[in-house]
């Protein structure tokens, strides 16, 4: 069996064409590609030039067309409303092709973008599948961001339609979604034609007259539109995510080698088939929720869950285990993170027990590193293989992953596996040499990527070739630093860049450094990503105050926190802040970052010999000490 993993493998790299050509055939095409893999604009690179395809088509059309339309296509389970909604692949492909009619009678047609900014509700993936099926590039921006970040996304997607929803649930706690996307229209530069709005029975937003259309009066006056074919290299989206700065960086997909890659992986990698129940617990606004909860398992013809809750408080922590068991789920995908919640809620999973889970095979872990605690756990519990994968925003499946559907690896705690075929993943040096098996080097993928990949970042070519290209030349950065042993087991350390990961959300500290900063009493300032328990890393800032500020700083503290929610969202967590004098830098003035994260999380340190003054370190530990961190760490 290892044979067929290294058979696929080594077909997929040495051949990529022919490999990727032959899956393509599972696909519906209108009309066959010229060129499986096209390079001759390198180091852009594209999949199946010259077909035509439609997505939409793929994941529904095609399915009610070839006898599973009354299967269940999607179900919707939200503990916060008390309401589960069931759709076969007809239902949800007549809802999808009357909203495209909606769309169209706005004047969205293909290539134009729309943006969506939706709780986790189906008409969030009804609307993506829309644009798809009008050739429309969507744009879902997730429900945790403030209105400033859905301005600056309006501003870089430039949309013709925006549809929102009047609220998202967070557990009890109602988000007003109306008010938060007036502003960020307000705020944004470009304005959208019309905006289309669920208005959801628990709320009911006010409308502009003129801009914003009810979405359920407009459903119920549309005629279905069709597919329209599109070439397989348009964009099927763009996803915005966290880059170095606070400019998030648009990554956008294409139609047909996403389709292929996608479909390919639900049985490579997840080990599903037509009518097995898949469940990721995300949100639609991430990727794992373009590939897992909406494409991936509708391309294989299976049921996804689009769930409306969280792993604990909605109601306990028996949450996913009620879902798995209720709906016979046979994989959950999920981050850490929701199971290191459970386990802190119910460390002997006696709440596991009142169900039944004798569909569930597997239990898929990413988003952060897996810690073996988490992982043992898990095992422990649930009996069944827990397989931690590692993917990016930007390659939209997995890089690494022990392929359920190819070959079962043991697996080895703190690693992801090997690579997946379609990947040739190398660990180099800083000058681009290969290391040796065991040694910490920036790991990087050869080119080309395989399909389903980002193709560059919505109008920004240069950034695309500067943030991943050339630094490695004839690679991919992933901008993760790790290892790979000598049974080719790929271990993920830590990111070489600002990113850091809070409850397997991707932030950037610089882009919080940019609020902090803003603030009229801050002379200088440091966001760094300390460990947590529960939600791996969480943000916290060191402020420097101008000269001569005399304000009790708990004050301006609280000032920092409620500006960085206010203008990048919830979803950071920055909850902690803390004043200090100096921050610790070398003679050059660079902020030593890694001493102050050791100091943080309480591991030893080694005074830097490049210090510019050894005292700050000093008043760092202090300051930390004084927040709960440090050796005040419980
Ligand atoms: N809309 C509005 N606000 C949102 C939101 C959304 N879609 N999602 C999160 N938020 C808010 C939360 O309410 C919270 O607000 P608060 O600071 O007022 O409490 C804040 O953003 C931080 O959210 P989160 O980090 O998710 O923390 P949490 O305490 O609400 O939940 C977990 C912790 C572990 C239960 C939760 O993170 C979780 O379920 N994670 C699962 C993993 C996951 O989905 N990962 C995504 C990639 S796979
Ligand atoms: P995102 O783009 O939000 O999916 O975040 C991608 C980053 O999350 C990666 O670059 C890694 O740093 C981290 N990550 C994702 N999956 C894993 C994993 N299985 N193990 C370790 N880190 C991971």
């Amino acid at each position: 069996m290892t044979d067929r993993y290294i058979d696929t493998y080594k077909k997929s790299i040495s051949d990529p064409a022919s490999f990727w050509g032959e899956h393509a055939q599972d696909c519906h095409w209108y009309k066959k590609w010229e060129k499986v893999l096209d390079d001759s604009k390198k180091p852009f690179c594209r999949w199946f030039s010259g077909g035509q395809v439609n997505t939409c088509y793929n994941a529904l059309d095609f399915h009610v067309e070839n006898g599973i339309g009354n299967q269940l296509a999607m179900i919707y389970d939200s503990p916060v409303t008390d309401s589960i909604k069931k759709f076969t692949y007809r239902q949800l492909r007549d809802e999808v092709a009357k909203f495209a009619g909606v769309l169209a009678s706005r004047g969205v047609q293909k290539g134009d973008r729309v943006i969506i900014y939706m709780p986790m509700i189906p008409e969030a993936a009804i609307a993506m599948l829309a644009c798809a099926r009008l050739g429309a590039v969507h744009s879902v921006v997730f429900g945790g961001f403030a209105a400033n970040e859905l301005a600056t996304r309006i501003n870089d997607a430039t949309p013709k339609v925006i549809v929102s929803a009047s609220c998202g649930i967070e557990v009890k706690r109602i988000i007003k979604y109306k008010p938060l996307l007036d502003r960020a229209i307000e705020m944004a530069e470009s304005k959208p034609e019309c905006c289309i709005i669920l208005q959801r029975p628990i709320e009911t937003a006010s409308m502009i007259d003129g801009r914003d259309i009810d979405w359920n009066e407009a459903m119920s006056e549309a005629k279905p539109h069709d597919c329209v074919p599109v070439e397989s290299t348009d964009p099927l989206y763009i996803l915005y995510t966290s880059g170095t700065t606070g400019e998030p960086k648009g990554v956008v997909r294409d139609n047909g080698g996403h389709m292929v890659a996608l479909k390919w992986s639900m049985k490579a990698i997840y080990d599903m088939d037509k009518g097995d129940v898949f469940w990721s617990a995300s949100d639609v606004g991430w990727v794992v929720g373009h590939s897992y909860i909406v494409y991936g398992p509708l391309l294989k013809g299976c049921t996804t869950v689009i769930y409306e809750g969280k792993p604990v408080g909605t109601p306990d922590a028996g949450a996913f285990w009620r879902v798995i068991s209720e709906h016979k789920v046979k994989a959950l995908f999920t981050a850490p993170t929701a199971f290191r919640a459970i386990k802190r809620e119910d460390p002997d999973a006696e709440l596991m027990k009142k169900y039944d889970l004798s569909n569930f095979k597997t239990l898929f872990l990413a988003g952060e590193r897996l810690d073996p605690d988490t992982l043992h756990w898990a095992e422990n519990h649930l009996g069944i293989p827990v397989i931690d994968h590692w993917w990016q925003t930007e390659t939209g499946w997995s890089i690494a992953a022990n392929c359920m559907g190819i070959h079962h690896f043991p697996v080895k705690p703190g690693s992801p596996t090997k690579a997946v075929p379609g990947w040739d993943v190398r660990v180099v040096d800083p000058d681009n040499n290969p290391v040796k098996a065991g040694e910490i080097g920036a790991l990087v993928v050869r080119l080309p990527l395989p399909p389903g990949t980002l193709l560059t970042l919505w109008n920004n070519d240069k950034r695309y070739v500067s943030a991943y290209l050339e630094e490695f030349p004839g690679y991919y950065k992933t901008a993760d630093a790790g290892f790979i042993d000598e049974d080719g087991y790929i271990y993920v350390m830590t990111r070489t860049d600002d990113i850091i990961n809070v409850a397997g959300h991707r932030l950037s500290t610089g882009a919080i450094e940019e609020v902090l900063a803003d603030h009229p009493e801050v002379a200088e300032c440091a966001v760094l990503g300390v460990d947590d328990q529960l939600k791996g890393q969480v943000p916290i800032g060191f402020l420097v105050l101008n000269a001569g500020v005399t304000r009790d700083h708990d004050e301006i503290i609280k000032e920092v926190i409620q500006m960085v929610r206010d203008r990048i969202g919830p979803v950071t967590s920055f909850k902690t802040a803390t004043v200090v004098k100096r921050l610790p830098k070398t003679r050059s003035g660079k902020i030593l970052r890694g001493t102050i994260r050791s100091i943080a999380d309480n591991r030893e340190y080694k005074m830097p010999a490049t210090i510019d003054d050894p005292a700050t370190l000093n008043e760092i530990e202090d300051a930390l000490n004084y927040v709960g961190y440090g050796k005040a760490r419980k």
